[in-house]
C-alpha cells in the first residue's frame, strides 16, 4: 500500500484513540496500553539507541537544528541562561551548543543508561532517571527546562502534568521548552500545554530533501516538528 494511504490510516486511527473523548473502561484500557508500551522501559531506550535509533543520539540535520533553535529561542526568552535542565537529554549534544555562547549550568536527565554513559562529564551533571520520577536537588532552579521529543512517550495526561510540574523548578523569568513532531498525540499534548500553562511563542521546522517548499506535512521518515515556549500561567516574562 502506498506509505501516504498507510500514514493516513496511521493518522486517523491515532486521531480516534487520542481525541475520542474516552470514558470508563476504554479509558482505563487505553491508559494502561500506554502504560505497558515498551518505550516506558529504560531496557528499551538502551536496546534502540545502541542500534536503530542511534541517530537521537545526535549529528544529524534534525537533531543538530533542534538544538540550534533550542539555544536562539532559550536567548530569545531568558533574559540571563544560566541553569538549564535538559530532560530526555540522549547524548547531551544540546549542552555543547549552549555552551558555545555562553558558560551554563547544563543538567540532563534521560530514562537510558547507555543514554548518560555516551554524555561528556565535561558538559554539566547527568542523572538517569525517568521523566517522572526526576526531582532537581532541594532548592535548585533553571532558567530553561528543555524536554525535546519526550513527551509523547507518555500518555496525554501525565505529559501535561509532568510538564506542569517540570515549571515549579523554574527560575523567575525562566522558560520550558517543549519540542515534538507532528501527530495526532503531540497535538494533543501541545493543546492540553495551551491549557494549562502561558504560551510564550513557537518555531515550527521540517527537513526538506525533496523539493523546495514552505509547507509542512505530516511524514514518518522526515517529521515536521514545533518547538514551544511555555511559562506559568501569571509568571513575569
Ligand atoms: C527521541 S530522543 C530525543 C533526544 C533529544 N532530547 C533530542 O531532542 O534530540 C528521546 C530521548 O528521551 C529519553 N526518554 C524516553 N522516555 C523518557 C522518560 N520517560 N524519561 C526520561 N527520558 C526519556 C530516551 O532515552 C531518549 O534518549
Amino acid at each position: 500500500m502506498p506509505s501516504k494511504i498507510l500514514n493516513s490510516l496511521r493518522s486517523f486511527m491515532r486521531a480516534a484513540v487520542y481525541k475520542a473523548p474516552l470514558r470508563g473502561p476504554f479509558r482505563d484500557l487505553m491508559l494502561r496500553l500506554e502504560q505497558a508500551a515498551p518505550s516506558r522501559k529504560p531496557e528499551f531506550w538502551d536496546q534502540q539507541l545502541a542500534g536503530e535509533f542511534q541517530s537521537y543520539l545526535g549529528g544529524t540535520i534534525t537533531v543538530e537544528g533542534r538544538n540550534a533553535l533550542v539555544a536562539v529561542m532559550l536567548r530569545h526568552y531568558v533574559k540571563e541562561v544560566r541553569a538549564v535542565l535538559d530532560v530526555g537529554c540522549a547524548s547531551g549534544s544540546l549542552a555543547k551548543v549552549l555552551k558555545q555562547s555562553q558558560d551554563v549550568d547544563y543538567t540532563g536527565v534521560d530514562i537510558s543508561e547507555f543514554a548518560i554513559s555516551q554524555t561528556d562529564p565535561a558538559d554539566g551533571d547527568f542523572f538517569v532517571s525517568s521523566l517522572d520520577d526526576f526531582s532537581p536537588k532541594e532548592g535548585q532552579k533553571f532558567s530553561g527546562i528543555v524536554v525535546a521529543e519526550v513527551l509523547y512517550y507518555l500518555d496525554p495526561a501525565s505529559a501535561v502534568e509532568n510538564a506542569a510540574r517540570l515549571c515549579s523548578y523554574l527560575d523567575f523569568g525562566g522558560v520550558l521548552v517543549v519540542s515534538m513532531k507532528n501527530d495526532v498525540k503531540s497535538e494533543v499534548i501541545f493543546r492540553g500545554l495551551e491549557d494549562r500553562l502561558q504560551w510564550v511563542g513557537g518555531i515550527a521546522f521540517q527537513e526538506h530533501p525533496l523539493r523546495p517548499r514552505f509547507r509542512t506535512y505530516k511524514s514518518r521518515e522526515y517529521p515536521a516538528y514545533l518547538l514551544g515556549i511555555f511559562r506559568e500561567n501569571g509568571a513575569p516574562s
